[in-house]
């Protein structure tokens, strides 16, 4: 895994749009493209290309990463709200999924069915992807997970800095799914990834750094902005 170093966020953004945006066109004759969604402020600028720059989503299944336990779906820091705000009110998919206590033993198996086109992901300041968190296995599949204090303490400066507001727990997509997605797009947005993101791209593959697995895969983008 090469990191490909961008200028600006905006050109990063833009340039994993307009790959989605390719993508889909070329395969325009089959009746389906699967996107795996991924939240966090990374991504946030990808789907704003994706909705200012107006291109047809209509048979586009979508799957995302991951979402919190115990939070409403309409609560203003749940993935599903999160989603909404950013490109599900302005982009017409042809269904969206989210990992929740109703649906995560099967989802592994619904995302079989429509197997993942693009995955766009994020990576953690403990390298972390989704919520796998730093001792995942690689055969891991979609789960409830209890989230670190690390992450704890991240995600709390979207509830106020208190770190007591922030869901302990949540469902991810496993390892094994992200790992079966055709072909990946890694970001990292700032210095205060730079060090976890080439362990992981450089470093050995291990557990306490589940991104490293993404080695393994045949086709991982990693781009990078400071
Ligand atoms: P961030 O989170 O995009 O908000 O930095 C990424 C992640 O934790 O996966």
């Amino acid at each position: 895994m090469n990191i490909k170093e961008y200028k600006s966020y905006d050109k990063m953004c833009k340039h994993v749009s307009e790959q989605i945006k390719y993508a889909i066109n070329f395969n325009f004759m089959s009746e389906y493209f699967t996107l795996g969604l991924a939240t966090g402020s990374t991504p946030i600028g990808v789907y704003t290309h994706m909705v200012t720059d107006g291109w047809d989503t209509s048979k586009v299944y979508t799957y995302n990463l991951d979402e919190y336990a115990d939070l409403p779906y309409n609560h203003p820091q749940s993935y599903e709200y999160f989603m909404e705000e950013h490109l599900f009110a302005y982009k017409q998919f042809r269904k969206s999924h989210f990992p929740t206590e109703a649906n995560y033993r099967n989802y592994d198996i619904m995302i079989r069915r429509f197997p993942i086109d693009i995955q766009i992901l994020g990576i953690g300041t403990n390298g972390h992807i989704a919520f796998n968190e730093p001792g995942t296995p690689r055969d891991s599949l979609t789960r409830k997970v209890k989230l670190t204090q690390n992450t704890i303490q991240y995600n709390s400066r979207f509830f106020g800095d208190d770190v007591n507001e922030v869901p302990t727990h949540a469902y991810t997509m496993g390892i094994e799914s992200i790992m079966r997605a055709k072909q990946i797009y890694l970001l990292a947005n700032g210095k205060h990834k730079k060090d976890i993101l080439e362990k992981a791209c450089y470093g050995d593959i291990t557990s306490d750094i589940p991104a490293s697995y993404l080695q393994e895969h045949k086709a991982v983008d990693v781009l990078y902005c400071d």
